[in-house]
């Protein structure tokens, strides 16, 4: 794929990420250059990753190496950008910075390495089994190799989409904070099972389950949701007293609500 990558930040997303590729054989982990902030950390990958990865602590004289990689993974947490900074002496061309930080846009990334071309990408932790989400907005003036091998870092792992800057908060909120959103319905529909007297485990299950098959049922038959909830909702029966529930407590409301808050907050971080 590429002679060498740094990364910046190699925590769980970072993993993610970059140990299928290794996996795969498409990079090899004498070209992984990766920093981190806690010696904790840093022994911890020394140690314990699959693969005999190159790792520096941040602020190290010897971690200025990752500068010297064209193309490098940004993945830390965004209130740590501040920490990551661009060394003066930059001797290669063509600098590619890859940003998976929530909310900070191509600008201020621009603003903060002068010296790379910046791509903003979001991806969802669904990219851990490799079923992630992936949007990407490109910077400007990138070459066609570096948009080739920006898609490259996501596409064993998740669908892409590419996108303008402008979409990409939505698209967080809907993929990125989506996962915790389906988990706190699974959770509070278990407590429903659980409720009626099931067991916790069971219950859990069942909702999951649920939730899978309905899925695959609306995609494999190409129904619209009002189609398959018009399936399963007789006159006067139970689906309909469920329905009455949710609409009296205006839970649709507050789904749609949660989405466009998650959107608003992600462009606080620009
Ligand atoms: N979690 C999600 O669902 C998700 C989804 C999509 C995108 N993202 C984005 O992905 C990014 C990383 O998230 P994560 O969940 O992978 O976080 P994480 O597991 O906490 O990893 C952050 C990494 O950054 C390192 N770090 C901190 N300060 C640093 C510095 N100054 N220089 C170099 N490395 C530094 C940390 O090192 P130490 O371990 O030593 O502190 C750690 O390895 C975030 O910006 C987030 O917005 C997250």
């Amino acid at each position: 794929m590429t002679d060498k990558i740094a990364i910046i930040g190699f925590g769980n997303i970072a993993k993610a990420i970059i140990t299928p590729l290794l996996d795969e054989k498409l990079i090899k982990p004498d070209d992984v250059y990766c920093v981190v902030k806690t010696e904790r950390s840093f022994e911890n990958i020394k140690k314990n990753y699959k693969y005999n990865i190159n790792v520096y602590q941040s602020g190290s004289e010897e971690s200025k190496i990752i500068w010297d990689c064209k193309v490098k993974l940004l993945s830390v947490k965004p209130q740590h950008l501040k920490d990551v900074i661009e060394v003066d002496d930059i001797k290669i061309k063509d600098n590619l910075i890859v940003s998976i930080l929530a909310g900070v846009s191509i600008n201020r990334l621009t603003q903060k390495f002068p010296n790379h071309k910046c791509v903003r990408v979001v991806t969802n932790i669904p990219i851990t089994i490799g079923k992630g989400l992936t949007g990407i907005a490109w910077g400007e003036d990138l070459t066609e190799d570096q948009k080739k091998f920006t898609k490259k870092l996501f596409e064993n792992t998740s669908k892409i989409y590419e996108f303008t800057e402008d979409y990409l908060d939505i698209f967080l909120a809907l993929t990125s904070s989506g996962p915790a959103i389906i988990a706190l319905i699974i959770e509070a529909l278990s407590d429903g099972g659980l409720s009626g007297g099931l067991p916790k485990i069971l219950s859990e299950e069942l909702v999951m389950e649920m939730i899978l098959g309905t899925t695959s049922l609306i995609k494999e038959n190409k129904l619209t949701t009002s189609e398959l909830k018009n399936l399963v909702t007789s006159p006067g029966g139970t689906t309909i007293a469920a329905l009455r529930v949710l609409e009296k407590k205006s839970v649709r409301s507050a789904l749609i609500e949660s989405i466009v808050s998650a959107s608003n907050r992600s462009k606080e971080f620009r």
